[in-house]
């Protein structure tokens, strides 16, 4: 058989992959926290709008860039809800964020180059770069400071080859959510080393906390809420280096329908218009005719899923307070970390344990990152009642 290149052959499995196929195995039932994954069904317009579609036999091809549809309530949205002002043929429609992530990788940096990704970050950005032949530089996010980026140490990472930083907030593994602050030090960073800033903002919508906050955004505030989370394409210098990238899987509950979206600098969306017939062609049209009607039909499914998550967020630090666990308190998304930092023991050894012995699935803190060693994530995503359960039977497992 003729070889497999390493490349892609070893690219090193999911962390939490793992922990779900030994949940599966599992004979005991077993409180499942490991996935990132809303527990509700899109709301009923969305399928509505999405069985009307397939009624209208919609099932062809559509254009590489998305329906026009979409492309403008996108457009719309991203100036209502982000204040992002780009013009509909700025917009992307992707499978799911994952492949906007992918083909920003590809669009914006050459094999060998270097990408600067967040540890502890989403293990994917570690994916796409090497699948892309990029080389990630993980910038450490730590405890101490908050989980806020040092941009000194981050000025000694850039190096010749430094192209773009990923940057991700709220965030996914940490729930933190940076303030304006902080974005428009990114801005002034990625200008200062010439760098594009893909901004990872899926869960843009699920922000727990206010945490609004003005920057000097041209237009009013630099979020239209405080349930909104700032984005740095919104701030001054955004528009010129910043490529966003959104998605209707957590807001809208739609994770297996696959719509995301892209926006940018006209050239940069040309571009990956262009290299989206190489990559997809199309993504699935009644699915894009449900995001639509996602952003087009009422609001409410939203604001309720965020007030659900912020109760199971209130419910699992206070149980953790009351166990004496070590959280960091998340202002968006909707995990929980917890920074074990056990001796002798890795998180990846952990979560085994705890499906095995405890019955209880959570993801390792490593698939994160190395700075994730020790630390476990529990997701927020699942009944509130579990959640507590769960955390109980870590520390009762712990001793
Ligand atoms: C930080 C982050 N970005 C992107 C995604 C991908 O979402 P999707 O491809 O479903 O839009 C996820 C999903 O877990 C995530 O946690």
């Amino acid at each position: 058989m003729p070889k497999i290149p390493p490349r892609s052959a070893e690219l090193p499995r999911s962390g939490i992959r793992a922990v779900m196929d030994l949940a599966w195995a599992s004979t005991a039932p077993v409180i499942r926290l490991e996935v990132g994954q809303p527990d509700a069904a899109p709301p009923e317009h969305v399928l509505e709008a999405i069985t009307a579609s397939i009624q209208r036999k919609e099932t062809g091809y559509t254009p590489n860039a998305g329906i026009p549809e979409l492309r403008a309530a996108c457009a719309d949205k991203l100036a209502r809800v982000n204040r992002i002002h780009v013009d509909a043929d700025q917009v992307l429609i992707t499978a799911g964020s994952m492949q906007g992530l992918s083909a920003t990788a590809l669009a914006l940096a050459d094999p060998g180059d270097e990408v600067l990704v967040p540890d502890p970050g989403w293990p994917n950005y570690r994916m796409v770069s090497r699948l892309t032949s990029l080389q990630a530089v993980p910038y450490p996010l730590r405890r101490e400071t908050g989980y806020r980026p040092d941009f000194d140490e981050l000025a000694h990472l850039v190096g010749e080859r430094t192209r773009m930083v990923v940057i991700n907030s709220p965030s996914n593994p940490l729930g933190v959510v940076w303030d304006a602050a902080v974005m428009s030090d990114w801005v002034r960073f990625a200008e200062e080393h010439d760098l594009w800033i893909v901004s990872d903002e899926c869960y843009d919508q699920i922000v727990l906390d206010d945490l609004l906050e003005d920057a000097g955004v041209a237009e009013g505030p630099a979020a239209a809420s405080s349930a909104v989370a700032v984005s740095p394409a919104a701030l001054p210098g955004g528009s010129e280096r910043v490529v966003t990238v959104h998605s209707f899987s957590k807001t809208y509950a739609m994770t297996g329908l696959r719509v995301g979206y892209v926006s940018g600098p006209p050239e940069v969306l040309a571009t990956m218009v262009k290299m989206q017939e190489a990559l997809v062609a199309c993504v699935n049209g009644p699915a894009q005719h449900g995001a639509v009607a996602a952003l087009q039909g009422p609001q409410e499914f939203v604001s309720e899923r965020r007030e659900s998550y912020r109760r199971r967020r209130d419910r699992a630090i206070e149980v953790s307070d009351e166990l004496g666990l070590p959280y960091q308190r998340p202002s968006g998304a909707f995990y929980l970390w917890l920074p074990l930092r056990l001796h002798g023991r890795s998180g990846v050894e952990l979560a085994e344990e705890l499906v095995r012995d405890a019955g209880v699935a959570v993801a390792p803190g490593e698939t994160f990152g190395s700075e994730g060693e020790g630390a476990i994530r529990v997701s927020l995503a699942a009944a509130e009642d579990d959640i507590a359960a769960g955390l109980r039977r870590i520390v009762a497992h712990l001793g």
